[in-house]
Parts: C-alpha cells; sequence; structure tokens
C-alpha cells in the first residue's frame, strides 16, 4: 500500500523517529504531511520530503480533529508524537503528568477515532501506534511513561480487533532505545548498558517494513520480543531480574 498514491501523517514528524520515518516514506513516494509543535524544525522536513507542515501541539483538545481536516484523506496515520519522564513518581509534577498522557496516550486515541471513519468507508488504511519497550516492561522510575504505552499496546490491539476484516490495518511499533533527542528533552540521559540505542532510521524500516506486511506489531530491536513476552508470562520474575541487572 505504500507508493506514490498514499497520503501519510506522521505526528511528530519534526524529530528522530518521526523525521526518518518522513523521510523514508517521501523516498517511496508518498505524500507526508508531518505535525509537530516546533514549526521551524517541521518546515525542514517538509521542504526535505516535498510535503506538508501542521504545526499543532496534539496535547490539545481540538488538536486531532484540526490535523485531520488539514489532512484530507488519509491512508496511513503513523501516531508517533511523544514525551518522556523519569524519576520517582512522587517527584514527577502533575503538570507533567498530564503532559505525558494526554500526548502519548489520549492525542493518539483522538487521531485514530478521528482517521477511522474515512478508512472504514474507503476499505482501505493503515493505523501504526509507536509506542515503547517501557509499555511491556513497566519500567521503574518510568510509570507514567510506561503506563501510557501501556495503555496505547492495548488500545491499538482492541482497535485491531474492532476494525478485523474491513481494509484497515493496525501496527504497533516497540523501540527499544533509540537514538534521539528524546533523552535530551526529558532531561534524564539514557544510563543503561543494554539494549544499545539504535538509529532512528532503522525503526523507520522496520516501521515501513511491518506495515507492508500487514504486521500487528513489530520489536526494534527483534530481540526485545523476548524480554517482553517472559514479562507477559512471568511478569515477578521478569520484574525481579529487571532489578537485579538494571
Ligand atoms: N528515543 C527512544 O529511545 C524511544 C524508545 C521507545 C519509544 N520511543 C517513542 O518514539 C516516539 C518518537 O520519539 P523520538 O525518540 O523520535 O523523540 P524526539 O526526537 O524527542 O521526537 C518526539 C516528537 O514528538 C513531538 N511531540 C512531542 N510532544 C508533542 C505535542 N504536544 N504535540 C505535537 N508533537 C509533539 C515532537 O515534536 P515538537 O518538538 O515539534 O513538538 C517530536 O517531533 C515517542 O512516542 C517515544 O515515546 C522513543
Amino acid at each position: 500500500m505504500i507508493g506514490p498514491a498514499t497520503t501519510a501523517v506522521v505526528t511528530g514528524g519534526s524529530s528522530g523517529i518521526g523525521a526518518a520515518t518522513a523521510q523514508l516514506l517521501a523516498y517511496r513516494g508518498c505524500q507526508v504531511l508531518v505535525v509537530g509543535r516546533d514549526a521551524v524544525a517541521l518546515a525542514g522536513v517538509a521542504r526535505r520530503t516535498g510535503g506538508r507542515a501542521c504545526t499543532t501541539d496534539l496535547a490539545e483538545p481540538g488538536a486531532a480533529a484540526r490535523v485531520l481536516a488539514e489532512a484530507g484523506e488519509v491512508d496511513l496515520l503513523v501516531c508517533n508524537a511523544g514525551v518522556g519522564w523519569a524519576g520517582q513518581l512522587t517527584d514527577m509534577p502533575g503538570e507533567a503528568l498530564e503532559q505525558l498522557v494526554r500526548t502519548n496516550l489520549l492525542a493518539p486515541m483522538r487521531l485514530v477515532r478521528e482517521a477511522l471513519p474515512g478508512m472504514l468507508a474507503r476499505g482501505r488504511g493503515h493505523i501504526v501506534l509507536v509506542s515503547s519497550i517501557a509499555g511491556s516492561m513497566s519500567v521503574a522510575q518510568e510509570a507514567v511513561y510506561s503506563a501510557t504505552k501501556a495503555g496505547l499496546d492495548a488500545f491499538g490491539a482492541s482497535v485491531r480487533g474492532e476494525v478485523a476484516g474491513r481494509g484497515v490495518g493496525v501496527t504497533i511499533v516497540v523501540p527499544g532505545v533509540v537514538d534521539t533527542p528524546f533523552f535530551a528533552r526529558r532531561g534524564v540521559p539514557y544510563a543503561r548498558h543494554r539494549p544499545r540505542p539504535v538509529p532512528a532510521g532503522k525503526v523507520a524500516t522496520a516501521l515501513v517494513a511491518a506495515v507492508e506486511r500487514g504486521k500487528a506489531e513489530v520489536f526494534v530491536p527483534r530481540w526485545l520480543r523476548l524480554p517482553a513476552r517472559l514479562r507477559g508470562s512471568a511478569p515477578v520474575l521478569t520484574d525481579a531480574l529487571q532489578r537485579r541487572f538494571t
């Protein structure tokens, strides 16, 4: 489905994984609308990809509707925009908590709800939700971030069930650690030895391949599927191992 006739919306297209995805989609001929708050960065990506930019704060309630109105018909919706916060939950300001939930969870839910009717009416479309290994592993010091991503996983799986057999696919992309400004922005650098950061382009490549193959889920790097599955079946053991080895 990815080619010159494909119209795509990529949220968080001004940086990191989103910018790399927009670049790859444009290379494949898609018409791309990138969404974010940083107008200068967005304009740069739009120029490089021959696409359009939509400057908006997705944490705001009316943003999803505005994005979809500006986009027109959407074949591929990539909900990638996200923010992190690391530290003890008791030290987390209420504003930061709300920002994470609004950006990482509410915004994708609103975007998908807005985009789905058109996709279902046309009998074609694809939704990508960029989650995180933190959602599968429930990482300490990232309680709210992990919860938003676990919520996104559940949301995506539920929507996939609702649209099954109606021409619309849902792919959940689960990156481990990616070399982007994400950690600098959250104000706490990545300090673990494993998993090692991968380039944003690797996530973009896996994302596009997963859409083309209609895959429900893709981990980047792929081996991360194992600890995620282990935690699903033995959470107490996996959490103890996480505490021991991180
Ligand atoms: N980096 C990692 O290790 C890692 C690992 C797993 C999952 N992820 C996930 O991957 C996704 C992309 O992150 P990244 O690593 O590429 O980080 P990044 O370089 O910091 O990019 C984050 C993007 O989200 C956008 N964004 C944030 N808040 C927004 C808001 N309120 N409204 C509109 N756009 C907003 C930013 O755009 P503006 O600055 O223009 O607003 C930016 O384009 C996120 O969902 C993140 O949780 C990242």
